[in-house]
């Protein structure tokens, strides 16, 4: 990849995360909305990334590539990479122009479809997991994330507070395992941190 221009960059970033706060202003549905990770969980989450030095980051759910701009912009000091999963062809599309404008779509690789399906395809181990679909399915994601983490790595997951409920069986997995230490972070939405026990 060529020279990183973080002015382009912090321009998509701010022209994804106005359109995501003008799309919830407008009432929009939310299959027709970015819903977008919180601000100060991306930066969380980028700066995890930095800390532990995370080359190799899977990301579930990643409509118009909010969190994923923030994923790949860590890549550019790890010089890791980002393998994201989205479920609709059209959101995959939007974010692949966003992280082209942003200049970090070569660190990045979009799979489409069903995470369910093409996370059992890949070859971990992955340093960072950000989990970001359908609460219900957030148990199904971990067990096919889990054994495919590193030992001291990291799976994140949103929505923790704000959909209490829905993610509850996720928690409840997560702090049911022996190789894992959990904690929630309030920031944001909400957010999961388990870190892989080194068993
Ligand atoms: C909350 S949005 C993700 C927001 C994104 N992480 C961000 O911060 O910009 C959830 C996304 O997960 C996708 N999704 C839902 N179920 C999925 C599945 N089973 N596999 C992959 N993606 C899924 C939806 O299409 C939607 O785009």
């Amino acid at each position: 990849m060529g020279e990183f221009d973080v002015d382009a960059w912090r321009a998509v970033e701010e022209a994804v995360r106005l359109e995501n706060e003008r799309q919830r202003a407008a009432g929009l549905p939310p299959a027709r909305r970015y819903r977008a990770l919180h601000p100060k969980a991306a930066e969380f989450l980028y700066l995890l990334a930095l800390a532990s030095g995370a080359r190799r980051i899977v990301e579930v759910g990643t409509s118009a590539g909010y969190s994923t701009l923030w994923l790949a912009r860590a890549c550019v000091a790890t010089g890791g990479v980002v393998v994201t999963l989205e479920l609709e062809a059209g959101m995959a599309e939007v974010a692949r122009g966003h992280l082209e404008l942003a200049g970090v779509s070569d660190l990045v690789e979009i799979r489409p479809g069903d995470a369910r399906e093409t996370l059992p395809q890949l070859v971990g181990p992955f340093d960072l997991a950000f989990v970001d679909a359908e609460k219900a399915e957030y148990v199904d994601y971990g067990e096919l994330l889990w054994p495919k983490l590193a030992a001291g790595a990291s799976l994140v997951a949103d929505n923790v507070v704000s959909h209490a409920e829905a993610t509850a069986p996720f928690l409840a997995w997560l702090r049911a395992r022996g190789d894992a230490a959990t904690t929630v972070l309030e920031v944001g939405n909400g957010l999961a941190w388990a870190v892989k026990g080194r068993t």
